[in-house]
């Protein structure tokens, strides 16, 4: 036995690499057992060790114990690595599923009002857009509610300026303000659709908020008719809730129409039949409409000789609590995550 093989097999052992392993775990084992084996060369050699002569075994000895050491430490350090390569190889896994990232989806009162601004837009309603305060005008006086109408009144509506010989400012209450914005900056024919966040005094409740959203549509232009209205009417609501749906007309009374209508579908629910939704009726209360008052024209400087033309008006929360079923008003806007995302496949 040779001093300098010990040296040779330390070098050896201090450039093995198991950077060209294929099966790390497997080349550590084998070179565990070739150095530390009980066959293995350390062992072979302390075997020589108790023949080498007396002078030489100082040397030999301490040269044997660092080959002995650098084995088992290499041992060691090849170990960590591979550990630690396994963890690495785990969380780098190619065939895992990528990590989750939100994506955020709309809103489903976004989702139904692009709903509703798309199927007027392609029968030629463009969307028209105005202020959220408004004046007493545009709220009220033009369009013909009487002095002592309940909308003018403190218990419906937030005020923003309410003085005395001054004209009052509030949150508009609904966006039939924006039929008059636009019919006095714009000649017939007109066919627009307003849609937008609207303000009334009401205590939150399941069935009630201080903010929703409403789309108004308005149509003027020479010999407009109700049979229009109507058609346009069966259009919407076929569009909106399926080819099956009906619609039957009850008169009603609104300031700004005349003739005044409520526009009922047919439950969409139960088919017709009665449901605890429809209340065992089989039609649900859609939209309010009617043919816009000649009073309401010249005020907002259209000839209503001339002209006529159909309003209407519906709530953005309503159609999207008959579409998808929504019974409580209030998780529109409590921002819950649990409910946001039962729309989240909706665009
Ligand atoms: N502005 C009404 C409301 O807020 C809704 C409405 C009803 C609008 C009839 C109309 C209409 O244009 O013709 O309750």
């Amino acid at each position: 036995m040779k001093l300098n093989n010990i040296e040779d097999f330390i070098r050896e052992i201090q450039m093995t690499s198991l950077e060209k392993a294929m099966d790390r775990a497997a080349f550590v084992e084998q070179f565990r057992i070739k150095f530390l084996g009980k066959k293995g060369i350390i062992s072979e050699l302390f075997e020589e060790f108790k023949t080498v002569p007396n002078e030489q075994k100082k040397e030999m000895g301490q040269a044997l114990n660092r080959l002995k050491t650098a084995a088992q430490a290499k041992i060691e350090e090849f170990k960590a690595s591979v550990e630690q390569m396994e963890q690495q190889s785990q969380t780098s896994d190619l065939t895992l599923p990528t990590d989750y990232s939100e994506v955020g989806s709309r809103h489903v009162l976004s989702v139904v009002m692009n709903e509703i601004i798309d199927i007027f837009s392609r029968i030629g309603f463009t969307v028209a857009e105005s202020v959220e305060i408004e004046d007493d005008w545009h709220l009220f006086s033009a369009l013909n509610f009487p002095h002592d109408h309940p909308a003018r009144d403190m218990q419906d509506t937030f005020f923003v300026e309410k003085e005395e010989g001054k004209q009052e400012v509030a949150l508009r209450t609904h966006t039939s303000s924006v039929q008059v914005r636009v019919m006095e900056n714009n000649k017939p024919p007109i066919r627009i659709i307003a849609p937008g966040r609207v303000f009334r005094n009401e205590a939150i409740s399941a069935r009630a908020h201080c903010i929703f959203h409403q789309v108004e549509a308005l149509y003027v232009d020479k010999k407009v008719t109700f049979a229009d209205l109507k058609q346009t009417l069966l259009y919407f609501a076929k569009e909106m809730f399926g080819e099956q749906t009906q619609i039957r007309l009850r008169p009603s009374y609104f300031p700004f129409t005349e003739p005044s209508a409520e526009m009922d579908i047919s439950c969409n629910i139960c088919g017709g039949k009665g449901c605890n939704i429809c209340k065992g009726t089989g039609w649900l209360e859609i939209l309010g409409c009617g043919m816009v008052d000649p009073n309401v024209l010249e005020a907002c400087g259209i000839d209503s000789k001339e002209y006529s033309g159909f309003a209407l008006g519906m709530g953005v929360e309503r159609m999207a609590m008959l579409k998808y079923q929504i019974r409580d008003l209030r998780l529109y806007f409590e921002n819950d995550l649990r409910f946001l995302r039962q729309f989240d496949a909706l665009v």
